[in-house]
Parts: C-alpha cells; structure tokens; sequence
C-alpha cells in the first residue's frame, strides 16, 4: 500500500479498449476484423515514434509532428492498403469516426470515480489530441472524471519521448514517485518508470512484460488494481 497523490491513466489501450474496433473492420472486412484493428494500433504506435525520434530538428519540437488523430488515419491508410483492400473510403470514415465513440472498458468509470470519492487526483496523459479526448470522454459521460486531461500535443512529442512524461510534473507539480501512472501499453509503462513514476501495468491478456528496463511498480489484470495498491 503507497500514498500516491494523483493517479494519471494512458487513453488509449487502457481506459479505451482500441481493440473493440476490430467489430467494425470485420463487419466491412469479413475475415479480416482483428487483423485490421491489430496491424492498425501497431502501425499507428510506430508512427508516432517515427515523427518523434527521427525528426532533426528535436528536442526544441517536432516539424514532422502530426496530430494523432491524422497520424490514427494515416495509419489506417497504409493498413487497409497493405490487407489489400481497395475502394476504402467509406469504411475507412466509418472506423475514424468509430474511434471516437471507443467503449470504455467495463470498470473503468467506477475505478475512477471510487479514486475520486476518495480524494485522490485523477488524470489522462494521452498521445490523444483534443480533437479525439474530448468526444471519446464525451460518449462515455466520462468528462467530469479527470483533470487535467494532459495531451503530448502540447509540445508536438510523443510518448515515449521523456518531455511526454515531464508534461505531467510540470502541469500537475507532485513528485514523480507520488504519481501512479497507469498503462495497458507495457512500453508506456516501462518508460513512465524510467520517468520516475510509481507504475501499474494493466496485463488483461497475461503476456510477459517487455525485456527491456525494469518492472513496473505494479501490474495487474483490469483496472481494478489500482484501488487495491493505493
Ligand atoms: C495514448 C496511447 C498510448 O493514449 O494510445 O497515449
């Protein structure tokens, strides 16, 4: 048990189940639906690294940058190409626009609100531009739950870029180590522990943790077990 003064939680992936989207691609795609919402999340993850590792003119900002809702299309683009699907457009709109009505997962909103009834701080820290946060919350009725919701668009770095992190220290002013960070994403939370953050990895599927840096502070099947550790 730790005394943490706020609890900052990844979007996508983790209070977001991004993987639901594969529903969709597979009523569009029969056949195809989880390899469209797989090769999808992963085409879309490295492109936020590309544009922020490889851009030269780091660290004072990216010129490469783009906002991940474009970088999210972008990358459906080349996924859909790459499956071999032609004529796309339309299934192509209809899974942008899905992707700002994402399901919560099932415990997400009472985890959050029982933190709060608590009186501890909660917040987002997203590669997620505003464009997608706000309605995302919005369909969930999930506004209210957080604040500051911290976008790395504000500096134009993704995670996992270490300014992407000091954008919590420096908007939420608490000591990194008195910050539980919350991911799904096992690279998010690998390098949020490098930050310095108290850590938990949301492991719903059981897979081994990366074997690169050092555990995180914690790990556990759903959200829940951030009510068990604070
Ligand atoms: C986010 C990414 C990890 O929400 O999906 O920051």
């Amino acid at each position: 048990m730790m005394a943490v003064r706020a609890v900052v939680f990844d979007a996508f992936g983790t209070l977001f189940d991004v993987y639901s989207i594969g529903q969709m691609a597979e009523a569009f795609y029969p056949g195809l639906g989880s390899s469209i919402a797989s090769v999808w999340r992963d085409k879309q993850i490295e492109y936020t690294r590309i544009v922020t590792m490889s851009d030269p003119h780091r660290p004072g900002g990216s010129r490469h940058y783009l906002p991940f809702d474009e970088i999210t299309r972008r990358s459906l683009q080349h996924t859909l190409a790459r499956l071999g699907i032609k004529d796309s457009a339309a299934a192509e709109q209809a899974l942008m626009n899905q992707y700002l009505m994402l399901p919560p997962f099932p415990e997400a909103a009472d985890v959050v609100r029982s933190l709060r009834a608590r009186g501890v701080q909660t917040a987002i820290l997203s590669n997620g531009n505003s464009a997608m946060l706000t309605p995302l919350l919005a369909h969930s009725n999930m506004t209210d739950l957080f604040d500051p919701v911290i976008s790395i668009d504000a500096i134009g770095l993704y995670k996992t870029a270490p300014e992407s992190y000091r954008l919590v220290d420096s908007q939420m002013g608490h000591p990194a180590r008195e910050i539980l960070f919350v991911s799904s994403n096992a690279w998010d939370a690998l390098a949020a522990t490098w930050h310095g953050f108290t850590t938990l990895w949301v492991n719903r599927q059981g897979m081994p943790f990366e074997t690169l840096g050092e555990p995180p502070t914690y790990s556990g099947a759903s959200l829940t077990r951030v009510l068990e550790v604070i």
